[in-house]
């Protein structure tokens, strides 16, 4: 409560300085600009409207205005591009829009590390951000799978107990999800391994997930401009998470990843401008940008599907093929299950599951900075001039949510993305036209999420995992559906508003 008054007062004390200093003075449209949305208030322009519910907003300023228009938003100018035909037309303007400067102008705040886009980082910092590819994709995925598919069923087996479990269905993806992810990637901490064998005797995993948690939960404020020292639950967390990145820590972890292995090398190879605690504290970026989006993610795949019957009954019978064909990964009872690369690929069902869950609760938004004055030519042919300094920004849920590409677009369909052959199906029409980008839960261009293709690997283990291993019910399914969080909007996936009863007990197999 302190923490929200603080904000409020901090928010206001801004606003009246800027009205003071004259900032809030209308800017001049120029000719061939796109309609300015300024709003009635100072300063915060349309900002509140926006924020309560940023899809209904856009979508009747669209109605207003047509595909392209800039509202101002607390202090900024943010060009918003409606039309999914013309983002490829946005994505082509690399040279006059920057997503680094906006998003690790942002990270080096919320994460306190230093601001990577400042021109003193510009040659060490690219190289840094190569590893992201070069680590989680391609070759280098088929490692993380393994290490992941072994780490989520040491942490299942762990806690299985004979007879019927509860716990809350949110509680028990995060528990799993966070525990296995990390140890994939940040390796094996020997005193988190030196822990009894129980939820209830692991105090150091549980402290780790709590600590962000309650660091993520702080997110929207810090997003909001509220400076981290006022969120101070989430400053301590932060520092907490970050103590524990340091590198002198890392090192002695068993199985670190190469991801983390080579972002090691690389920060130790410019010591000289990253202190120990500013290296730590870009781990904790990582950290964050590797769970942040999967826990949510993972949780609506699991509710959707223990949900919809047809869904559960569905991924069931395709988990149970894919085991139980296979030659090369036989299932032994008694051993950890082993699923390949290329058998998780042909798990058509669960990656329909999972992006028909990812469409539903993805409410992310792409930004970039513009850097010049340009004229950006829309799809329409319609051409407008985009000003230096202003944003252009992007919001998906319009695509995802728009009834003309997804028919009954709030209501879950398991099978939504196969094809008549159990194949993904890909097409998808707006305007009679087909679509390049109808999905975009993890960006597109340049700043596409790296992570990609392991955060759908690792999804599709949990559900398999847990399809094999568990019966499962939800105890309150006659309830009307839970909703999203939707104070994160902007931020990738949406939370639950709160969490659900979860029952369930080890599957026998014959
Ligand atoms: C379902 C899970 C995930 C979702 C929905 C997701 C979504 C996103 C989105 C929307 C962005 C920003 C893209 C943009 O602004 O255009 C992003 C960036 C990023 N994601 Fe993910 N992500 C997920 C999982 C992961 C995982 C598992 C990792 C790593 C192991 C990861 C690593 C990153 C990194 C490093 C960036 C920053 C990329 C850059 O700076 O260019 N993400 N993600």
């Amino acid at each position: 409560m302190a923490e929200f008054t603080i904000c409020v007062v901090v928010i206001l004390f801004s606003i009246i300085l800027t009205w003071l200093f004259g900032v809030s003075r209308k800017r001049q449209p120029r000719a061939n600009e796109p309609p300015l949305v300024n709003g009635w208030i100072p300063f915060l322009g349309v900002a509140l409207s926006y924020g309560r519910n940023p899809l209904a907003f856009l979508r009747s300023t669209q109605k207003k205005h047509g595909d392209i228009f800039t509202c101002k938003i607390a202090g900024k100018y943010i060009t918003f591009i409606t039309d999914p035909f013309s983002y490829s037309a946005v994505f082509r303007q690399g040279r006059n829009l920057d997503f680094q400067k906006f998003a690790l102008g942002f990270a080096s705040k919320v994460f306190g590390h230093a601001d990577f886009s400042d021109p003193a980082y510009s040659g060490s910092y690219d190289g840094i951000h190569s590893i992201f590819r070069q680590t989680l994709q391609g070759p280098a995925l088929e490692q993380l799978t393994t290490s992941m598919m072994d780490n989520t069923q040491i942490i299942m087996q762990r806690n299985t107990l004979p007879g019927w479990m509860k716990e809350g269905l949110q509680k028990f993806t995060n528990r799993i999800m966070f525990e296995a992810g990390y140890m994939t990637l940040f390796g094996k901490d020997e005193r988190v391994l030196a822990e009894e064998d129980s939820v209830e005797k692991r105090p150091l995993m549980q402290k780790i997930i709590e600590d962000f948690l309650v660091f993520d939960k702080a997110f929207p404020e810090m997003a909001a401009g509220v400076p981290i020292h006022f969120c101070l639950r989430a400053f301590r967390a932060r520092e907490a998470l970050a103590e524990m990145l340091h590198h002198k820590h890392l090192r002695r972890n068993h199985c670190l990843s190469a991801l983390i292995e080579r972002r090691i090398d690389a920060f130790d190879r410019i010591s000289h401008v990253i202190d120990e605690l500013g290296k730590a504290r870009t781990h904790l970026s990582m950290l964050w940008a590797s769970q942040a989006n999967t826990l949510p993610s993972a949780f609506w795949s699991l509710y959707y599907m223990l949900r919809s019957p047809g869904a559960l009954n569905a991924a069931q019978r395709e988990v149970d093929r894919v085991l139980r064909e296979s030659d090369h990964n036989p299932v032994i009872p008694g051993r950890p299950l082993i699923l390949s690369k290329e058998q998780l690929d042909s798990m058509s069902v669960l990656g329909s599951i999972i992006e028909e869950a990812l469409r539903l609760s993805s409410a992310s938004i792409m930004i970039r900075v513009v850097n010049h004055d340009f004229t950006l030519a829309l799809d329409s042919g319609l051409t407008r001039d985009i000003r230096k300094g202003d944003y252009i920004a992007m919001y998906p849920q319009m695509i995802h949510m728009d009834p003309e590409i997804y028919e009954n677009p709030t209501e879950f369909r398991f099978d939504r993305y196969l094809d008549e052959n159990g194949q993904k199906k890909t097409d998808f029409y707006k305007n009679g036209r087909r679509l390049k980008q109808f999905l975009i839960p993890f960006g597109s261009g340049t700043s596409e999420c790296p992570g990609r293709f392991f955060a759908m690997c690792e999804i599709k283990q949990f559900l398999a995992l847990v399809v094999w291993h568990y019966e499962m019910e939800l105890e309150d399914v006659e309830n009307s559906p839970l909703t999203t969080d939707s104070t994160r909007a902007g931020l990738g996936i949406l939370p639950p508003k709160r969490d659900v009863e979860l029952r369930y007990r080890s599957r026998e197999h014959a």
